[in-house]
């Protein structure tokens, strides 16, 4: 029996060695390890022999198994280290050819831009709040001091989705979400997209940025209003940017006005950018009317405030010299690189 032992020992060595394919290798491993294998084979014959003999055979078997087994283990090993190495022959990489560019995207410029006046805002100690594109009629207008009869509530100028329900046509209803939750001091800026029915030109598209601001606190006068946007429209266009006040109308500031500043691409001169005027004209403010205040559930006795709105892609265009809005939002990529 042991010479048996041993003859199967030589024969599987032999395979094993012999052997080049990873797959018959492991065929040749399942087949040794079966129930059917030839050393299991031989363990079943062991009745027959003398209790003396019995644990001679049963080591030899462990033996030649513990040889088996390692054999395998190292052929399988070497086997693996052919195969990659063959692969790597036959599949080399040339690692002087140039190499694929992975070209990076970069900022819109009118995220660019809001970016900017975020920064710039925090810095004076402002939030940055955020309301609904698709918002209620009640907080567009209603609680802005703007009547049921006022040119902006026209359906030609106004997306509604519902007689109540509408694509905000500005972020001034922020100004009322964020007066109802918050009590004063309020010091906010609200960056967002807002939707007039305009049709497509140069300086017009029916969905574009605004930036609002809020300040509501005791003693809030028209001069925190014109520090506050002198500071900003320096920091945004300039050191040297000049800035004047023209009286307007708003329904929900009294008084209100418009604010622009001077062209800072020729420094009031005239020229291309500012068509001649020397002045850009930059967003419309006013200090809160007193019916927005207490729409909005603060006392107007106690409280007041200013507020103020810009167009981000008027900022954008002027800044970056863009002459046509459309580009802003057809995004093609040679456009877009350029910022
Ligand atoms: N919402 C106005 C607009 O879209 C801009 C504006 C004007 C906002 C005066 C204000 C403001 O907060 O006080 O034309």
């Amino acid at each position: 029996m042991k010479e048996e032992i041993l003859k199967i020992e030589e024969a599987s060595q032999n395979s094993i060695k012999e052997c080049e394919d990873i797959k018959l290798l492991n065929e040749l491993k399942v087949k040794n390890k079966k129930k059917k294998g030839e050393l299991t084979a031989v363990l079943r014959t062991m009745g027959k022999l003398s209790p003396e003999e019995r644990p001679v055979i049963g080591s030899l078997v462990n033996q030649v198994r513990d040889k088996l087994t390692l054999l395998f283990e190292q052929k399988e090993k070497e086997l693996q280290k052919k195969e990659l190495l063959k692969k790597l022959e036959t599949e080399n990489i040339d690692v002087t050819e140039p190499s694929k560019k992975i070209t990076l995207g970069s900022l819109h410029p009118i995220t660019q831009i809001i970016n900017e006046v975020e920064e710039i805002f925090l810095g004076m100690g402002y939030e940055i709040a955020d309301g609904p594109e698709v918002e209620k009629a009640i907080y567009n207008f209603d609680k802005l001091n703007t009547p049921p009869d006022h040119p902006a509530r026209d359906i030609q100028d106004t997306f509604y989705i519902t007689e109540d329900i509408l694509l905000r046509s500005q972020t001034s209803p922020v100004q009322a979400r964020v007066m109802e939750n918050q009590k004063p001091p309020i010091k906010i800026i609200c960056p967002g997209a807002v939707y007039r029915s305009d049709s497509v030109d140069a300086t017009h598209s029916p969905v574009f940025h605004q930036v609002e601001g809020l300040v509501v606190d005791k003693d809030i006068s028209m001069t925190d209003l014109k520090g506050t946007l002198e500071m900003f429209a320096k920091k945004c266009l300039g050191e040297n940017t000049k800035i004047r006040f023209r009286p307007h109308h708003f329904p929900f500031t009294e008084p209100s006005a418009e604010a622009d500043v001077s062209c800072f691409v020729c420094g009031g001169k005239g020229c291309r950018v500012c068509k001649g005027e020397g002045w850009i004209e930059l967003l419309g403010c006013g200090m809160v009317h007193p019916n927005v205040l207490k729409n909005c559930g603060i006392d107007p006795e106690e409280y007041s405030g200013f507020a103020f709105g810009f167009g981000v892609e008027r900022i954008a265009m002027a800044k970056f010299g863009i002459e046509d809005m459309r580009l802003l939002f057809e995004n093609d990529v040679r456009f877009l690189k350029q910022f």
